[in-house]
C-alpha cells in the first residue's frame, strides 16, 4: 500500500482524528513522517480553514500513532463513505484503537466555552450513513451495534487522567448536523430536549465506520462556543478558532496523559 511505504510496517497503536484547535500536536510527534493528503491515492482533500491536511506518524508520549491533521467534513461536500475512508485506511493499517477530537457548541447549559466533553454516546438524525450501500463484510457486518461506539473503558481513562491532571471534564452526548450553517436557536432547543449535550459537524460518521471495523473509539469534544441562542451574541468561526486556540495546551495536556496510559 502507498502509505506502508512510506511509513513503513511497524504496528501503530492509536489512530487519532485532530479537530480545530488540536492539529498542531501532530507536530510534536518524534520520528515522524507527514504524507499530504493530496499524495494519497484516492483520498479527499480537505478544503476548511484552519486545518492542515496530511497524515503524520510517528511517537507521542511511547505509543506509535497516527494523526489525520484536519478531516474531511461532510458539509464540505464529500459523501459519507469519503469523509469516514481514512478511518478504513487506518483499520487496513492494523491499527484498532482511535481517538477522536472535534470543536462543539454547548448544548447543555452548565456547560461554558472553553470546557472539555468526553463524548459517551451521539445522535444522528439525519438520513445519511456511511455505511449505506454495499456491505463489505470483509470489512464488518451488514446490520452492527452501537452500544458501546465511545468505549467505556477508554472513557474511564479519560475520566481518570483528567482528574490526575486537575482538570475538569464534562460528559454528554454529541449530536450531528450537517451544517455548514450553525444550528438556529429552535434546533439547539430541540436538540436539548432530544438529550444533546453538544453538537457539531464531525465525528459521528467516523465513530460509525470505526464501530463497523469493531475499532475502539474515545471522543471527546472541545466545547469552543455554547450553541446558537444560548447567549445574545452571534456565533462565528472566529469564535470556535480562538477558544480551539485557548484551550489547546490543555486539551493537549490531556491527549498527551490519556496516549501515555493507553491499553496496548
Ligand atoms: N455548532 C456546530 N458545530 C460547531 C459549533 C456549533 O455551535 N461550534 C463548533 N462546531
Amino acid at each position: 500500500m502507498f502509505i506502508t511505504s512510506r511509513i513503513g510496517s511497524e504496528p501503530i497503536e492509536i489512530g487519532m482524528v485532530l479537530g480545530s484547535g488540536l492539529g498542531d500536536l501532530a507536530e510534536e510527534l518524534s520520528d515522524s513522517v507527514a504524507i499530504s493528503y493530496k499524495d494519497i491515492p484516492h483520498f479527499p482533500v480537505s478544503t476548511v480553514f484552519g486545518h492542515k491536511g496530511r497524515l503524520v506518524v510517528g511517537t507521542l508520549e511511547g505509543k506509535r500513532v497516527l494523526c489525520m491533521q484536519g478531516r474531511f467534513h461532510y458539509y464540505e461536500g464529500y459523501g459519507m463513505d469519503q469523509v469516514v475512508f481514512p478511518i478504513q485506511v487506518m483499520h487496513a493499517l492494523g491499527i484498532t484503537q482511535l481517538l477522536v477530537t472535534n470543536a462543539a457548541g454547548g448544548v447543555n447549559t452548565t456547560f461554558r466555552s472553553g470546557d472539555l466533553m468526553l463524548i459517551t454516546d451521539h445522535i444522528r438524525l439525519i438520513a445519511d450513513n456511511p455505511m449505506r450501500g454495499p456491505n463489505y463484510e470483509s470489512l464488518g457486518e451488514r446490520f452492527f451495534d452501537m452500544s458501546n461506539a465511545y468505549d467505556e473503558e477508554l472513557s474511564d481513562l479519560a475520566r481518570r487522567e483528567a482528574s490526575e491532571l486537575g482538570m475538569e471534564l464534562q460528559e454528554g452526548i454529541y449530536m450531528f448536523f450537517a451544517g455548514p450553517s450553525f444550528e438556529t436557536p429552535a434546533e439547539v432547543r430541540a436538540a436539548r430536549i432530544l438529550g444533546a449535550d453538544a453538537v457539531g459537524m464531525s465525528t459521528v460518521p467516523e465513530a460509525i465506520a470505526a464501530s463497523h471495523l469493531q475499532m475502539k473509539t474515545l471522543g471527546i469534544s472541545c466545547i469552543t462556543n455554547m450553541a446558537a441562542g444560548i447567549l445574545a451574541q452571534k456565533l462565528t468561526h472566529s469564535e470556535v478558532m480562538e477558544t480551539g486556540e485557548r484551550v489547546k495546551e490543555r486539551f493537549t495536556a490531556l491527549v498527551r496523559a490519556i496516549t501515555r496510559n493507553w491499553p496496548v
